[in-house]
């Protein structure tokens, strides 16, 4: 099923380790606090579960859809919100959860959007980073594991939807235009 995949970067340990690491600063930072939580479909799914699973605060989920059109490894900055939050997060602490942070764009745009609802914090929380990428400033609160120049897939990051159900990370043989969630 995945046989087309060249090179496995990180495998469950690997993930389970910095997503543990992510889970315990979240606990100590918002101690007697009950942030909303909001998912970047689609990629966020599998380890917003997993993230959530090591928590020991309360918390409320939501998740928020966006998507830019262009190469699959390059983001053209054309970023739009295909489906909203519905909580209301006037005066509330905020996590937003993404999968991979690469130019920034998707992520700076998100906040820009959230911060219009006058949340009392916003914090970003990804599982990977690959700041050699980043065209716009912005800098995750919270970083699993920080990558170079590579398009990965597994645990939730897809390329054209395949691989999404991969438990490890890897990098796919071949590469063709997309539409980037
Ligand atoms: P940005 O707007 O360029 O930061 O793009 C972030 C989004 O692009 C992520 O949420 C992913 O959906 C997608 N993306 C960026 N790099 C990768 C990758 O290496 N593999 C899979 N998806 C990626
Ligand atoms: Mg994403």
């Amino acid at each position: 099923m995945y046989e087309d995949i060249e090179q496995i970067l990180f495998d469950e340990r690997d993930i389970c380790r910095a997503t543990e690491e992510i889970a315990s600063r979240i606990n100590s930072d918002y101690v007697g606090c009950c942030p909303v939580i909001i998912g970047v479909l689609k990629g966020s799914f599998i380890f917003l579960a997993d993230l959530v699973r090591k928590l020991n605060i309360d918390f409320k989920i939501d998740f928020i859809r966006a998507s830019s059109y262009g190469e699959k490894t390059d983001s053209t900055g054309n970023v739009k919100i295909i489906s909203d939050i519905t909580t209301d997060i006037m005066d509330r602490d905020v996590i937003i959860v993404e999968d991979i942070l690469d130019t920034g764009y998707t992520l700076s745009y998100i906040t820009e959007h959230l911060r219009r609802s006058s949340p009392k914090s916003i914090r970003i929380c990804t599982l990977f980073d690959k700041p050699c990428r980043r065209i716009v400033e912005i800098n995750p609160d919270y970083t699993g594991i920080v990558i170079d120049d590579l398009f990965i897939v597994g645990y939730g990051l897809d390329y054209n939807e395949k691989y999404r159900g991969m438990p490890n990370i890897g990098i796919p043989k071949m590469r063709s235009k997309k539409t980037k969630e």
